[in-house]
């Protein structure tokens, strides 16, 4: 079954003649375990299609469907905590909490859950991510790497049905950016995670397994690689 279905959704921002399209109609679909980039210049809709699929962003028209649920029928508090448990969001600029350790950050998710601490879980996260010796610092005391890593810890930290981040390499040097990305498929390889990467970057697209190019708010091309 698939994990992820976008139906016929559209996004349209003001009115009149200042009425912009972001996204037009777009329909694809996602299956469990699937690595998908979602590619195209600044302004294609990207990160509006992002918004509306993690149920921050409300489509004008249109439905997201999430493990076979519409996510667009949820009231706020509903969708927030379905959020938490289904969704694993990573931004470009990390949004960790600048006085929480890494560790914490990473454990956020549960904090806001209610749920009990399970230490071997975080203790394998945090050595999956490489940041073993990082636990106790705060984000500040981290370079924007390591930071990027403790926001893919924290999205990880539910077992979520799948990862949403929205150009995660866009604020970080090419070499830093190949080590993220690698994580991504770690995670995607080894626990089956499914993941859709937003970036502009087609080296870093090139990734995937699958390939989805965005243009003036619609799907203008849906390919998959060839390994
Ligand atoms: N809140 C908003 N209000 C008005 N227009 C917006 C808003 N957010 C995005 N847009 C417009 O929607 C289009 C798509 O933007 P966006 O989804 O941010 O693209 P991308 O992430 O691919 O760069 C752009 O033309 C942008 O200016
Ligand atoms: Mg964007």
């Amino acid at each position: 079954m698939a994990i992820l279905e976008v139906k016929d959704l559209t996004k349209k921002y003001g009115v009149g003649d200042g009425e912009v399209v972001a996204v037009n109609q777009i329909s694809f679909s996602v299956e469990k375990g699937e690595f998908v980039a979602i590619t195209g210049a600044s302004g294609s809709g990207k990160s509006t299609l992002m918004n509306m699929i993690g149920g921050i962003d409300t489509p004008t028209s249109g439905e997201v469907l999430i493990d076979g649920k519409c996510i667009s029928g949820m009231s706020e508090d509903e969708l927030a905590i379905f959020r938490r448990r289904n969704l694993g969001m990573i931004y470009q600029f990390y949004n960790l909490i600048p006085t929480l350790t890494a560790e914490e950050n990473i454990v956020l998710p549960w904090r806001l859950d209610g749920r009990k601490r399970n230490d071997e879980k975080v203790k394998e996260i945090l050595s999956v991510l490489g940041l073993s010796e990082r636990a106790e610092h705060l984000p500040g005391q981290m370079s924007g790497g390591q930071q990027q890593r403790v926001s893919i810890g924290r999205a990880l930290i539910n077992d979520p049905a799948f990862i949403l981040a929205d150009e995660p390499t866009g604020n970080l040097d090419s070499k830093t950016s190949g080590g993220i990305i690698d994580i991504l498929k770690y995670t995607n390889e080894r626990f089956g995670q499914t993941i859709l990467l937003i970036t502009h970057d087609e080296k870093i697209a090139l990734s995937a397994d699958r390939i989805i190019t965005i243009g003036d708010g619609r799907i203008i091309r849906d390919e998959v690689m060839n390994r």
